[in-house]
């Protein structure tokens, strides 16, 4: 049986990029894997949230996930500062990373652009965390999108590192995965390649927004005056709405508009009613759990003290067997 590790920031709530990306192979493996999900709240740290918004947000995140379909009796599903082993795991691999190669990550070289003024050493030794979550289960395989992909190759440097250091054959070497396909990446409705909060909150649709928001979110989102000629090649606006619309609407549906605009005849308010609909049907049971799901904080937080419990015992293990292959002794 695999084991699969993977975290989501909880930065806001989630989305449907998150869902295609990430969510929706989580709750597909979870049945025949050895599952750990957890909230990465140690990583949203390096963008200083409110310390009177983080737990909210934690919340809303372990809501979001278990009403899209993470059953906590199949899979384990923790809070990442629940399990502080985590951090010894940090600190020990991080004596083998260099920060050269940390300040050449594409995701540190974005963030100094963005947050200039913040450029904290967390941010720098980001992969470093994010290697230790993974390595702290002995991961795998990690369900992400696209653009994780880089810190997927860099954990499994540094698991290589590790095993070649100390002369062992510890770490396994973890995959990015997405099932049966290549990673994914969601579109914005605000014309850009990835839908993302942190980019813009415009471009999102959460598992969260009433029926009534999604509509108005999709009926503004950016299109064009339409194809001139048959087989046009799409702007990218019109292509992110053919793709969202394969996400969540029936082939025939998608076929049907792609019909229309080979042949000069779409009407992008028609396809927007169309896909507002099928995102609306396809978020609406999730909406309904979620709801239900805030009015019941006994089971959060009873789901959230399982989880910690199960995560800290496969946490132990790992950092008791790092600490001997190292040569750290008790007295
Ligand atoms: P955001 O980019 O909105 O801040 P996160 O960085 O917290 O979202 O992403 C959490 C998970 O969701 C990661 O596995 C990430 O790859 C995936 N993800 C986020 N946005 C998208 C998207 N637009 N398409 C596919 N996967 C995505
Ligand atoms: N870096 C991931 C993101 O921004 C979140 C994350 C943290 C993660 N630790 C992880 C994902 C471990 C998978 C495995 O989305």
């Amino acid at each position: 049986m695999d084991t699969v590790v993977s975290g989501i920031r909880p930065t806001g709530f989630l989305h449907l990029g998150n869902y295609f990306g990430a969510l929706r192979n989580f709750i597909k493996m979870q049945n025949d894997n050895n599952c750990f999900f957890f909230i990465a709240d140690y990583h949203s740290l390096t963008t200083h949230p409110t310390p009177a918004d983080l737990h909210t947000n934690i919340k809303n995140v372990l809501i979001d996930y278990l009403a899209a379909g993470i059953d906590p009796e199949k899979s384990t599903i923790y809070v990442q500062s629940d399990v502080p082993q985590v951090c010894e795991l940090t600190t020990l691999l991080s004596m083998n990373v260099y920060v050269g190669e940390l300040q050449r990550v594409a995701s540190f070289k974005e963030k100094v652009r963005r947050q200039p003024n913040n450029v904290n050493a967390g941010l720098l030794n980001y992969p470093v965390l994010m290697a230790a979550d993974i390595l702290l289960h002995r991961a795998d395989k990690v369900p992400v999108g696209k653009d994780q992909e880089q810190h997927l190759e860099m954990t499994r440097d540094f698991a290589q590192r590790f095993n070649h250091i100390y002369g062992v054959d510890y770490f396994k070497l973890p995959v990015a995965y997405n099932f049966g396909q290549q990673l994914v990446k969601i579109p914005g409705l605000d014309g850009s390649t990835k839908m993302s909060k942190s980019d813009n909150e415009a471009s999102c649709i959460y598992l969260s927004d009433e029926p009534t928001v999604i509509r108005k979110k999709v009926m503004k989102a950016v299109s064009d005056s339409g194809p001139t000629e048959p087989n046009q090649p799409k702007a990218q606006a019109i292509e992110n709405l053919f793709a969202l619309m394969a996400a969540v609407s029936s082939p025939e549906t998608l076929a049907f508009f792609e019909e229309k605009y080979n042949t000069c005849q779409i009407r992008y308010g028609d396809m927007k009613k169309q896909l507002a609909e099928d995102i609306v049907n396809f978020t609406a049971p999730i909406y309904e759990r979620i709801k239900e799901l805030r009015s019941n904080d006994e089971y959060i937080n009873r789901v959230a003290r399982q989880g910690a419990e199960k995560a800290r015992a496969s946490a132990d293990q790992t950092v008791g067997n790092v600490r001997e292959i190292i040569g750290i002794k008790h007295f």
